[in-house]
């Protein structure tokens, strides 16, 4: 299996506190992995480390054989390195189709002025492609005319996967992506994140194990800024290190 992804010794220190302790953390390409572990473990942390919003304090990460540890955020999107960003910076008066035209517009490199880029008709063609596929994938095609303060909390979760779907990326990096949902919006994540991932390595930072135990290939599990256990989610779920850490002492033997 070719690697997409990996981290050696990766470290992030806040002041006193170690956030991410020596990581070597791998995803191969094509596997939809899992990455697990309570609160203040480092999962997002672990997700701002690989998408560029944080330097590490120690370690390397390199995507696709090329170290890309110095590489600025912008650039790691263009390379296909795609996170969920929180809805905060959607315009609620704007429609689900202006708001992933736009976000994707962020992105597009040396697009500096907005009138320019309507000037350039096959770039606009291509991402507007882009973006209804996008919105296919994330079963939002028949809302795109829709207020985003009229969608509901499971749709704008939608929406969210959507804006970095649209940008094609090979690596799609989804912290918490079932947090707060309801059990059957729930449902419609899991179905989405299954449709994507064959055309995406999907990594999901879930706090629940039980809701991802069957979406993931393989399950990483953190803890205190360390990761302590590998492997398909039968092998982690077993693991004893794993279940203390999760079910105290008396959790049961498998
Ligand atoms: N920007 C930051 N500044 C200072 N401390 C941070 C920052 N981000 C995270 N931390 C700390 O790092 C630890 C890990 O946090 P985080 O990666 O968010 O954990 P998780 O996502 O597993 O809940 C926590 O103790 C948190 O308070
Ligand atoms: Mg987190």
């Amino acid at each position: 299996m070719t690697e997409l992804i990996a981290t050696h010794g990766l470290t992030k220190r806040f002041n006193g506190l170690t956030a991410v302790h020596q990581v070597d953390f791998r995803v191969n390409a094509g596997q939809t992995s899992g990455i697990i572990g309570p609160n203040g473990s480092g999962k997002t942390t672990l997700f701002n480390l690989l998408s560029g919003y944080f330097a590490p304090t120690e370690g390397a990460i390199s995507f696709q054989g090329r170290d890309i540890t110095r590489t600025q955020p912008h650039a790691r999107v263009a390379l296909g390195i795609g996170r969920t960003f929180q809805l905060v910076s959607v315009f609620t008066s704007l429609t689900v189709w202006e708001n992933l035209v736009l976000a994707n517009l962020r992105f597009q490199p040396g697009e500096t002025s907005l009138g320019r880029f309507f000037f350039r008709t096959a770039r606009r063609a291509r991402v507007l492609a882009d973006c209804a596929r996008a919105l296919e994938w994330v079963g939002l095609a028949d809302q795109a005319g829709a207020g985003v303060d009229e969608l509901s909390y499971g749709d704008k979760r939608m929406l969210e996967i959507g804006i970095v779907a649209s940008l094609k990326p090979r690596l799609l990096l989804l912290d918490e992506p079932l947090a707060g949902l309801s059990d059957h919006e729930i449902n419609r994540v899991v179905e989405m994140i299954e449709g994507i991932r064959k055309r995406v390595t999907v990594v999901i930072i879930e706090h629940k194990i039980s809701k991802i135990v069957d979406v993931v290939e393989r399950l990483s599990v953190m803890n205190e800024g360390r990761l302590i256990c590998e492997g398909t989610p039968e092998e982690v779920l077993c693991n004893p290190q794993v279940r203390e850490c999760y079910w105290g002492k008396e959790g049961e033997a498998c």
